[in-house]
Formats: C-alpha cells, sequence, structure tokens
C-alpha cells in the first residue's frame, strides 16, 4: 500500500520544493502583513476547497482579527496535470459578503484561470474589500492577467504536490511542498 508520502509509481521521486520551516515561516509572514493591513477590521477569510485547507488552517491561527471562515469549493483539474479551463463551483457560501472585507485563500496560481473566475464571481456580491492569497504562483504559466495580493513563495512550471495541494487525490498530507521527479 503506498502512504502520501511515496509515490505510487516507483518511477517517480518525491522531492522537496520548499521545506516544512520555510512553508511555517512565510505563512507567518503573510499574516502579519494581513494583521497590519486590515488592522482594527473584521474580515471573511475564504478557503479555497479543496487544495488550500492546510495553508488556511495554518494561516488564519497567525492572524489576529475578528474573522469569520467561509469554504468555497472548487474544481478545475480533475485527474489531469494541466487546466482544463473549466471551473465548477461545487461548494459555494451561504454567508452574504456585501460590505465586508474578504480575503480569498488559494493553493496555487497556475494559468490563474480558477482564481479569476472565483474573484469574478465573488465581486459580484459586493464586498467592501475582496484581496487574494496564494501560496503558490507559477509566473510562466499564466495564462491572464492576475496576481496575488498575498503571496507565499513563486516557483518554477513543475507540477507540485503536498501541503494541501495534490496529484490525483493523493500526496495532501505531506508537510512540505514537493515535486515528483521521473526516474530514468
Ligand atoms: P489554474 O486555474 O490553472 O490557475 O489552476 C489553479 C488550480 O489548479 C489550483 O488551485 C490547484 O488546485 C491546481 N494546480 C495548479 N497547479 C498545480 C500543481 O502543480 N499541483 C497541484 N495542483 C495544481
Ligand atoms: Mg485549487
Amino acid at each position: 500500500m503506498p502512504t502520501s508520502d511515496q509515490p505510487a509509481d516507483k518511477s517517480q521521486q518525491l522531492k522537496i520544493l520548499i521545506p516544512e520551516v520555510r512553508l511555517q515561516q512565510r505563512v507567518q509572514e503573510i499574516a502579519h502583513e494581513i494583521n497590519h493591513d486590515f488592522q482594527g477590521k473584521e474580515i471573511v477569510c475564504i478557503c479555497i476547497l479543496k487544495g488550500s485547507f492546510i495553508f488556511f488552517s495554518d494561516l488564519i491561527r497567525h492572524i489576529d482579527l475578528p474573522m469569520s471562515c467561509e469554504f468555497l469549493g472548487v474544481s478545475s483539474y480533475g485527474n489531469k496535470m494541466v487546466s482544463s479551463g473549466e471551473v465548477k463551483i461545487t461548494l459555494d457560501i451561504n454567508e452574504p459578503l456585501e460590505g465586508k472585507h474578504v480575503i480569498v485563500v488559494e493553493d496555487i496560481i497556475d494559468s490563474g484561470l480558477t482564481l479569476s473566475y472565483i474573484m469574478n464571481s465573488l465581486r459580484a456580491r459586493k464586498p467592501a474589500t475582496l484581496k487574494s492569497c496564494a501560496l503558490l504562483f507559477k509566473p510562466d504559466s499564466l495564462k491572464i492577467d492576475i496576481e496575488a495580493d498575498y503571496l507565499g513563495f513563486k516557483i518554477g512550471n513543475e507540477f507540485v504536490v503536498g501541503y494541501g495541494t495534490d496529484y490525483a487525490g493523493k500526496y495532501r498530507g505531506l508537510p512540505y511542498v514537493g515535486y515528483l521527479e521521473h526516474g530514468h
């Protein structure tokens, strides 16, 4: 039985891209930026499921503001490694966002299509502020002009897993961000 830190396919090696300590440091820095920027305000943090659930739960524990948490399920990939460009809402938010200070927390900006779709659909709900926060950004893959207001790390085009992100549903539990390297 493969476990979450052992590749299912023996021809693939799992390598560490961003170790746990760097993730934890950067998450704290982002939370401090948010604490500073939203001082005196109440915020709504939106966790984009499924990929950002670990980043989100680490981040909110360093946020020192009155806050509520919401969960938005989107699906864009199926089991493929490339974006389909199609974004489906699989779980919507029932709370009204009108007049609220909203921060959308996403795992990865790859083509940018998913975050762009999410931001546009949330903007229509008339929040007072709408900011985005992404752990990872792949600038070379971008197909649309978008960037995160709060960003963890810029990375290359490699397909990453761990710290909430998956390949075909696996590896989400890894405490680091890794990538699969094909063996020869
Ligand atoms: P985009 O619409 O192409 O920007 O894709 C964004 C979504 O695809 C992210 O929210 C991730 O869930 C997923 N994704 C993009 N790149 C990767 C990756 O390298 N590993 C795992 N998931 C990824
Ligand atoms: Mg995602």
